[in-house]
């Protein structure tokens, strides 16, 4: 099977693609034949930064079909059409074939392509977490979410919505009207002065590590989370906030829960581009842009086995 590889931290011009061994699944694993790899900035960050132990195959997120179950694999079977995203800290996914388990994975949504099912798993729980088990956001509350228009944005921004909140998205002047069309209820252009607006927001969802600009937006008593830099305490303690941030973590349940929202039409997914498996550099590039509208994917063409 085809895989990406990386050997050395550094550059995305330092993948490769290789040809390894299809791996054999143990008695809780599963094999999944990967059609689509959903794209997150981890994949790209992971190559310069290097903090992944090396070599190893990039990528979290996948959907596909599964080829091979272990005796002791219970909600899944072979042929089952799936989605999911495997350990932030193992990656694997950006190969024809991986190894995953029950708890990671997903049936894929009835009414979404496997493009658009891979595109699903990290940045929707990312958000949801963010949203349910870090902000324990309420109906009704006020929400500042940041880059509203990217891949987690996106979720978040329907999330929020959904479970009642007026929402604050923060985006270029660019995605305004399509955010709108989403139901946020304001958009603001991130070129402006934050401090234009009004302190009274409940809760804040950060993934621009803008915590200056945005904790003094909280009400006292208010809820700010991070995706990306830890805040400042002395920031929090000064406004009476709490704040941390998080690594989102694989989780089925939440994702099972996820896939019913979008096959009841709650939750919409917005691809920016596709590109082909022996693009991944390419990809990976336009990904490191940081402008996507939504999510990037992979499609994985198999060879001939
Ligand atoms: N903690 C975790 O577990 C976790 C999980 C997922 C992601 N993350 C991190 O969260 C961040 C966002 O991830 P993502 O997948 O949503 O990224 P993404 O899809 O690449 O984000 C792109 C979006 O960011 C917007 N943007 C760019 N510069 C901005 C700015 N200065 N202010 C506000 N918005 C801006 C872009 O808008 P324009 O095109 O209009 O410029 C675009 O809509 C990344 O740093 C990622 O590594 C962390």
């Amino acid at each position: 099977m085809k895989s990406a590889i990386l050997y050395e931290k550094g550059f995305l011009d330092g993948i490769d693609i290789q040809e390894s061994s299809i791996p054999d699944v143990q008695s809780h694993q599963i094999l999944v034949r990967v059609q689509a790899c959903g794209m997150n900035p981890v994949d790209w960050k992971g190559v310069v930064s290097g903090f992944f132990q090396m070599p190893y195959i990039i990528g979290s997120d996948f959907a596909g079909i599964i080829e091979k179950v272990g005796d002791q694999v219970r909600s899944f079977q072979i042929g089952d059409e799936i989605m999911g995203s495997l350990e932030w800290a193992k990656q694997g996914a950006f190969a024809e074939y991986l190894v995953t388990e029950e708890k990671y994975i997903a049936s894929k949504p009835r009414n979404l392509s496997c493009i658009e099912s891979s595109a699903v798993p990290l940045a929707s729980l990312t958000a949801w977490q963010g949203l349910f088990d870090h902000l324990k956001l309420q109906s009704g509350e006020k929400i500042l979410i940041q880059a509203a228009a990217g891949g987690v944005g996106l979720f978040a921004l329907q999330f929020a919505k959904w479970a009642g909140a007026y929402v604050v998205a923060v985006a270029s002047e660019k995605n305004a009207a399509f955010l709108k069309s989403l139901g946020a209820d304001e958009v603001f252009d991130y070129k402006e002065d934050f401090s234009t607006l009004p302190a009274d927001f409940d809760a804040v969802f950060d993934s621009m590590a803008s915590s200056e600009q945005t904790i003094p937006l909280l009400q006292k008593g208010g809820r700010y989370i991070s995706i990306t830099a830890k805040p400042n305490p002395e920031l929090a303690t000064k406004y009476g906030i709490t704040a941390s941030n998080f690594l989102f973590h694989s989780n089925a349940t939440q994702l099972l829960n996820i896939a019913k929202l979008i096959e009841q039409g709650m939750v919409q997914i917005f691809i920016d581009k596709t590109f082909a498996f022996t693009e991944v550099k390419k990809a990976l590039k336009y990904q490191q842009e940081g402008h996507s509208r939504g999510k990037n994917v992979l499609v994985i063409q198999h060879t001939a086995e």
